[in-house]
């Protein structure tokens, strides 16, 4: 039985640390473990520009308590006004990784999204020429598709059409749940990669709606029904490099997850590399873990693996982490995940 596994420093290629003093309670969760994560721009109002990204990472910076390493893969909000210079300008200085594609409504403040995909052509187009990848949101929002088919839809309407007419784009498929997602991905040779999300592997639609609704499980995309959890798991855990974690950790205080109309995100950053490496171990796969958390994401990026590592441990006793941690607006749940981990990461 394998007791300890060390891996490269891991990398969250999807986070949402949002600002102010809700940045400074949920930053350390994140940077204690992880070397760098591709940030989320949907902040109120949105990064959209060059500018906004500079002014955003350097306020991350000065969250990040002493002591502690992280470094911040800006990303720039696709608006239909993006000016493709802007972005190849941002690219260029190195400040920015990636661009988000949310459509308009999708998901949380996502108001200033793409409702006219033809709108964002020349952007796309010249993100192609310059390897900027795209990271996509990939959910209709079509009001008549049904919440658990809405990823499926999106990649017959929306992704690959936008691939076909932009083959040279660089395109991740965030937080893929379902096996058509699945299926998409498999059946594509390049520019295309899926992330997968910690809870997206542990939990299905089941573990929010029966027996009780439970909001702190409620995200966007929803979980879908198990079928699609066990592909998710076949996907993340059997070395196919084209995927790569992107937790999706994204707080919101308890009282508006326990709302009449609560909002969507799982806060996983305090326990994704235990919860994954319990995961991995129970598929058999602890050796990929490496390459999932560490290096696939990195390499489809362009970027070197990170230097550090981190160690992992297993023990007869049950990891502990908080309940909750402390935002400024009151508690923020930590994910659950319903069962006892035996893996505890060496701080
Ligand atoms: O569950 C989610 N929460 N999904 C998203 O796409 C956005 C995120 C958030 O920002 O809260
Ligand atoms: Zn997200």
């Amino acid at each position: 039985m394998t007791s300890s596994i060390t891996l490269r420093r891991p990398d969250d290629m999807h986070l949402h640390l949002r600002d102010g003093a809700m940045l400074k309670a949920v930053l350390p969760e994140t940077a204690r473990h992880f070397a760098r994560a591709i940030i989320m721009p949907n902040l109120v109002p949105p990064v959209v520009t060059a500018r906004d990204a500079t002014a955003y990472r350097d306020r991350i910076m000065a969250a990040l308590p002493k002591g502690m390493a992280f470094e911040p893969l800006m990303t720039l909000y696709l608006t239909e006004a993006t000016d493709p210079k802007d972005v190849a300008a941002a690219h260029a200085s190195g400040l920015v990784k990636a661009v988000k594609l949310y459509p308009a409504g999708a998901t949380t403040n996502s108001q200033s999204g793409v409702k006219d995909f033809d709108k964002v052509r020349a952007v796309l187009e010249t993100m192609a020429e310059i390897g900027l990848p795209l990271c996509v949101h990939g959910e209709v929002t079509d009001p008549d598709i049904d919440i658990f088919d809405r990823e499926a839809v999106f990649i017959d309407r929306v992704l690959d059409p936008i691939r076909r007419r932009t083959p040279g784009l660089r395109v991740i498929m965030e937080h893929v749940t379902t096996k058509d997602g699945v299926a998409y991905i498999g059946e594509t040779e390049k520019n295309l990669a899926g992330t997968i999300t910690t809870h997206h592997l542990i939990i299905n639609r089941n573990h929010i709606l029966a027996g009780g609704i439970r909001p702190h499980y409620y995200c966007l995309p929803v979980a879908k029904r198990e079928t699609h959890r066990l592909a998710l798991r076949k996907a993340a855990t059997g070395g196919d490099a084209r995927y790569f974690l992107g937790t999706d950790s994204a707080p919101h205080p308890d009282h508006l997850k326990e709302h009449a109309c609560g909002c969507a995100g799982c806060f996983t950053a305090t326990n994704t590399m235990a919860l994954l490496a319990h995961v991995f171990e129970e598929e058999g796969a602890l050796a990929r873990l490496e390459a999932f958390t560490s290096l696939n994401g990195a390499a489809f990026y362009g970027l070197p693996p990170n230097e550090g590592t981190l160690t992992l441990t297993k023990s007869g006793a049950a990891a502990e982490w908080p309940a909750k941690i402390t935002g400024p607006a009151g508690p923020v749940t930590v994910f659950d995940p319903g069962f006892p981990v035996y893996w505890h990461v060496n701080d």
